[in-house]
């Protein structure tokens, strides 16, 4: 059932998620590399960023890379490695602009010394913001699960609840995800924030990435406004 909650009535969203899919066909329609696909879609990203600031969304996620994307073609996977390197160096200079605290979803492992160590001291030096952007990177989340329980096992916990879980997962500085937008046209989470989208608003879209800009972005939020969220109540 749809129920319209009027303007006055709205609170700001606490928190949405992007899977910021369709890239690479972006590219493709334009006779352009892949690559190009993925640095514009960064372009948008930052778009979104500025804009979800202007509206008040105090928590941002984005899906980045996942844990299944090491299977893509090398030249690709290093382009958004290099990617990933340059935009935390601009975001860096920018700190201040966007007033984040950063946290990267995912095991670090992976990554290159220097790009770790640039991840790492970016969430150190963010650490005491009020407002988060989480940034899925080798991210997937069966494995934060996996990862989530041996964190447990290691602290000597012997039986688990939801709230034990939840806070040993990546997000746990972050509140669940009010609204999950993919674009791209797909019509699947490809193993997406699995338990923290017990309750999450959906929202897909046919428009690719790249060209997801502020005002997708508003017709999405007056759809999730539209929602009735019942959570298992009547
Ligand atoms: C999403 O765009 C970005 C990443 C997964 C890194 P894609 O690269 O998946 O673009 P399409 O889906 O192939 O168009
Ligand atoms: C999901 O997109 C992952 C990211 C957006 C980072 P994919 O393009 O990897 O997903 P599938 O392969 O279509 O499920
Ligand atoms: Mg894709």
């Amino acid at each position: 059932m749809k129920t319209t909650v009027t303007a006055k009535e709205r609170k700001p969203i606490e928190h949405i998620a992007f899977i910021m899919d369709g890239n690479g066909r972006w590219a493709k329609k334009r006779g352009m590399p892949r690559e190009q696909g993925h640095r514009f879609g960064v372009k948008a990203f930052q778009s979104i960023l500025e804009h979800c600031r202007d509206i008040g969304v105090h928590t941002i996620t984005v899906y980045a890379f996942s844990t299944e994307n090491w299977k893509r073609p090398e030249k690709e996977v290093k382009s958004i490695m290099r990617l990933m390197d340059r935009y935390l160096s601009d975001f860096e200079k920018n700190m201040d602009r966007y007033q984040m605290r950063l946290c990267f979803l995912g095991d670090k492992a992976p990554f290159d010394a220097k790009l770790r160590a640039r991840m790492e001291q970016m969430e150190q030096a963010s650490k005491d913001r009020e407002r988060i952007l989480n940034i899925g990177f080798n991210y997937g989340g069966r494995d934060e699960i996996v990862h989530a329980c041996n964190r447990l096992i290691a602290q000597g916990v012997k039986e688990v609840s939801e709230d034990s879980i939840s806070g040993a997962l990546y997000t746990a500085a972050s509140s669940d995800p009010d609204l999950i937008i993919r674009t791209g046209g797909d019509l699947r989470i490809s193993n997406f924030m699995l338990w923290q989208a017990a309750y999450a608003e959906l929202y897909f879209t046919d428009v690719l990435w790249p060209d997801f800009g502020p005002a997708e972005l508003d017709a999405a939020i007056e759809e999730f406004y539209t929602r009735q969220r019942r959570y298992g109540g009547v």
